[in-house]
C-alpha cells in the first residue's frame, strides 16, 4: 500500500498569488499543490492536499491524521497553520493528542517579521519547523517526513 502524506493549509491561503506577493511570492496554492505532488512521487507517497479557513475543521483533520498514522496509512502532516499558528491552543492540543508527526511550515520566515509571528502554538508539538524558503519549503518539508520516517 502507498503511504499517504497530508499537507494542510489554514487560512487565507486559498489567496496565495494575489496576497501581499511581496511576502508570499507569486505562486497560487494550486501550484503548491503540483509542487507537494511531485515532491511526493519523489518520495513514493501519495498527496492528500487540502485548505481551510475554519480553526474547527483544520481539528479534525488533525484527528483524522492521527487515526490514519496508526494505521500506518499516514507518513505525516505538513501544516501551514496561516495566523492560527500564533493563536491556536485548540491546534496545539489537537496535534498532542492525536500523536501524529507534523512539520510546521511557513512560507515566510516568520522570525523576521512582526512581533506577534514570533509566537508559535504548533512549535512545541511539531516534530519540525520550516520556515522562509518560499513555497519550496512544502517540498523540502515533505522530504523532511521522509528523512523521519526512514530514521525512525
Ligand atoms: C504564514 C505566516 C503567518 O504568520 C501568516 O499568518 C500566514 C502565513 C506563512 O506561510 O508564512 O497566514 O504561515
Amino acid at each position: 500500500m502507498m503511504k499517504k502524506a497530508l499537507v494542510l493549509n489554514g487560512p487565507n491561503l486559498n489567496l496565495l498569488g494575489t496576497r501581499e506577493p511581496a511576502v508570499y511570492g507569486a505562486h497560487t496554492l494550486a501550484d503548491v499543490e503540483a509542487l507537494c505532488s511531485e515532491a511526493c512521487t519523489k518520495q513514493g507517497y501519495a498527496l492528500d492536499f487540502r485548505q481551510s479557513n475554519h480553526e474547527g475543521e483544520l481539528i479534525d483533520w488533525i484527528h483524522e491524521a492521527g487515526e490514519a498514522f496508526a494505521s500506518g496509512e499516514l507518513v505525516g502532516v505538513v501544516l501551514n497553520a496561516g495566523a492560527y499558528t500564533h493563536t491556536s491552543l485548540a491546534l496545539h492540543d489537537a496535534i498532542k493528542g492525536a500523536e501524529v508527526p507534523v512539520i510546521e511550515l511557513h512560507i515566510s520566515n516568520v522570525h523576521a517579521r512582526e512581533p506577534f509571528r514570533h509566537h508559535s502554538w504548533i512549535s512545541p508539538v511539531a516534530r519540525g519547523v520550516m520556515a522562509g524558503f518560499g513555497v519550496r519549503g512544502y517540498a523540502l518539508a515533505i522530504a523532511g517526513l521522509a528523512l523521519l520516517a526512514q530514521a525512525g
